[in-house]
């Protein structure tokens, strides 16, 4: 049996059952695979649940507000993925009666869509026989294939794309699509893989040579930058505090964040202490080791200052308002530990 049979045989009988795979609509394919990008499908399953209750439709989302978005999105992570789902949306319900374009071509001129979400709307809502490449695809072929390429160099993946060409049946795209990138989720896994119960274990290359766990070869490394964020989170006489919004591009644009010092290494209070311009009563420290928040290309040593300040600040949100704002995680996680515990704030709390 030639590998798609091989490998759709098993997909259909080894195929979870994913909210997404019963819709040809490509609104919620379009959804669900901006979700899954850089994300497993248990962690944005919850997610796809919340945005198709709550925006049913292209048109619910392009008439919603940012802030609603960026909310509902809150914890998924690459926030850019919801800004560019958003505004795609307005351009398909203003600009095209809310039609999505029907080919991979014509898809790619949409924000935020790329050759791979592009070439799953495509195949699995308009049966266009087109390739997606991700890193499952990536790692099957390479290991079926015994392919070498490094896989982190622009032009591998127009090799895979023929190869995975080449082996699709044109008269079930979709299918095949779904079936590589589940072979790669559930049997050919990045660690430890079970060959011994794959249905491709007589015919795989990187078996038969030993050479499962060195496939597929990824040269470059991401860099990492060690950031240090210190954020001041003022309270004033009424027990209120300060929210900003993230202007400018970087991390978390749009998303919400108490006042911040950022600084060049671990601060201590005097650093943090001068660069404060208002008045302030005291500042003290809340936690007293830094939280090290990993994102892919930075790691990022929070800490959180308490700043107490005599009188009302302008534009104060209280603490109560505090959960309406679309934050990043981290900060939402210390809202729920230290604000949820009102003690903590108005008493010494730790240091
Ligand atoms: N990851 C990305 N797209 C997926 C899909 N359609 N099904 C399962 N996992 C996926």
């Amino acid at each position: 049996m030639d590998f798609a049979k091989r490998l759709i045989s098993w997909y259909l009988q080894n195929k979870r059952d994913l909210p997404w795979r019963q819709t040809q609509d490509p609104y919620k394919i379009w959804l669900s695979e901006i979700m899954l990008q850089q994300t497993r499908v248990a962690q944005g399953m919850p997610y796809y649940f919340a945005f198709e209750e709550a925006f049913p439709t292209v048109f619910d989302l392009a008439q919603a507000d940012e802030q609603q978005v960026l909310k509902l999105w809150q914890g998924l992570g690459y926030y850019s993925r919801a800004r560019n789902l958003h505004a795609t949306a307005k351009t398909i319900a203003a600009d095209l009666n809310g039609i999505f374009p029907k080919t991979h071509r014509e898809l790619l001129s949409l924000k935020g869509i790329g050759d791979y979400t592009a070439a799953a709307i495509a195949s699995f809502s308009y049966d266009e026989a087109v390739p997606v490449v991700d890193g499952n695809v990536f790692r099957v072929l390479a290991r079926y294939f015994d392919i070498e390429s490094d896989i982190s160099l622009p032009k591998t993946k127009k090799e895979f794309a023929s190869i995975a060409f080449e082996l699709m049946p044109k008269d079930n795209p979709g299918m095949f699509n779904q079936a590589i990138m589940e072979f790669g989720a559930l049997q050919c896994v990045p660690k430890n893989p079970d060959c011994g119960i794959c249905v491709m274990n007589d015919s795989c290359l990187a078996l038969k040579q030993n050479k499962v766990g060195k496939l597929p070869v990824k040269l470059k490394k991401t860099k990492v930058v060690n950031r240090y964020f210190n954020y001041l989170v003022y309270l004033d006489s009424e027990g209120n505090t300060v929210l900003q919004k993230r202007h400018g591009k970087g991390i978390w644009q749009n998303l919400y964040e108490f006042p911040l010092v950022e600084t060049q290494a671990e601060a201590d209070l005097a650093m943090v202490s001068d660069s404060i311009e208002n008045e302030v009563l005291s500042v003290s420290r809340i936690n007293s080791m830094a939280i090290v928040h990993k994102l892919s290309h930075q790691h990022l040593h929070v800490t959180f200052w308490k700043v107490d300040v005599a009188g009302t600040l302008p534009e104060a949100v209280s603490i109560g308002e505090l959960a309406q704002f679309p934050v990043p995680v981290v900060i939402h996680n210390f809202i729920e530990r230290y604000f949820g515990n009102q003690d903590l704030l108005l008493g010494s709390g730790p240091r």
